[in-house]
């Protein structure tokens, strides 16, 4: 497990443009179900259930009320060390950007300043019919509100299932992937796409790909240098050796 992770820092030492690419392992150690792991929120609900459009507009308070419960969880959750060892890493490279499919805002609440949320972020919320933002507090917690304006049900603002990635954000991604020449792929199963092509289009790109997940996952295949630790002890150590690096007199 050394090696890896020391092969890890010394291509990390010699990078100047790195992507953090973030799937829901990164929030495990704050309290966070992941979806797809034994006992996460796919075990327990169908997504065309409560996170498509469709159930949606089926029956609004039930999702509302789904995502409410998820809130709660996300807000009584503390940024864990894998999210504060990327927000360290930003300073040792021309252009550091967190690209996450997580809508829990832990990046921006661990200090990371350059963040892309590809899935949007459940602690904001958008009339499902109009688009007008919603800021009205408090939220209730069963009910999902209407619309002011248009009438229409208030929605979360993530992306659904079958529906579009926002599109600046998407193209931010893709931009900072064709630059990076490292991109780390941290705590996701890399089953859901388009987020998922951005690991593959980084390696086509030339990049080198690093996955830090304790079990294999679909982007396995894509990656030149695999650890299997959890992302709360594997950062913090590459942050840890990449100091120590970087610390070392340069010739
Ligand atoms: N550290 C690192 N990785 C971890 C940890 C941990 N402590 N705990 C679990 N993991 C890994 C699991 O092994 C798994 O590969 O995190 C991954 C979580 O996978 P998913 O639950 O599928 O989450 P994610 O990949 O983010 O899902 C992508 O699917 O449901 C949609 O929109 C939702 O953004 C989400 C997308």
């Amino acid at each position: 497990m050394g090696e890896a992770l020391e092969r890890a820092a010394q291509v990390l030492d010699r990078a100047r443009r790195v992507v953090a690419f973030t799937g829901a392992g990164i929030s495990a150690e704050s309290g966070i179900p992941t979806f797809r792991d034994p006992g996460g929120l796919w075990a327990h609900f169908r997504p065309e259930e409560v996170a498509t459009a469709e159930a949606f507009e089926r029956d609004p308070d039930r999702v509302w009320a789904w995502y409410q419960q998820r809130r709660r969880v996300i807000e009584a959750a503390q940024p864990n060390p894998g999210h504060y060892a990327l927000a360290a890493m930003e300073p040792y490279f021309e252009e550091f950007t967190v690209v996450t499919q997580n809508v829990d805002r832990l990046h921006h609440r661990a200090g990371s300043h350059h963040v892309i949320e590809l899935h949007g972020t459940l602690l904001e919320y958008h009339c499902h019919r109009c688009g007008r933002p919603y800021t009205e507090e408090p939220l209730p917690a069963e009910t999902a509100p209407y619309c002011p304006v248009c009438g229409g049900r208030i929605r979360p603002s993530v992306v659904w299932f079958g529906e579009l990635l926002p599109a600046a954000a998407f193209a931010a991604a893709e931009q900072a992937v064709d630059r990076c020449e490292v991109l780390l792929s941290i705590g996701t199963s890399g089953e859901v796409y388009p987020a998922a092509g951005l690991v593959w289009r980084a390696k086509a790109m030339g990049a080198t790909v690093v996955e830090i997940n304790p079990a294999p996952s679909e982007l396995s295949t894509a990656a030149d240098i695999l650890i299997r630790q959890k992302a709360g002890s594997a950062l913090p150590e590459l942050v840890r050796r990449l100091q120590q690096y970087r610390q070392q007199a340069r010739p």
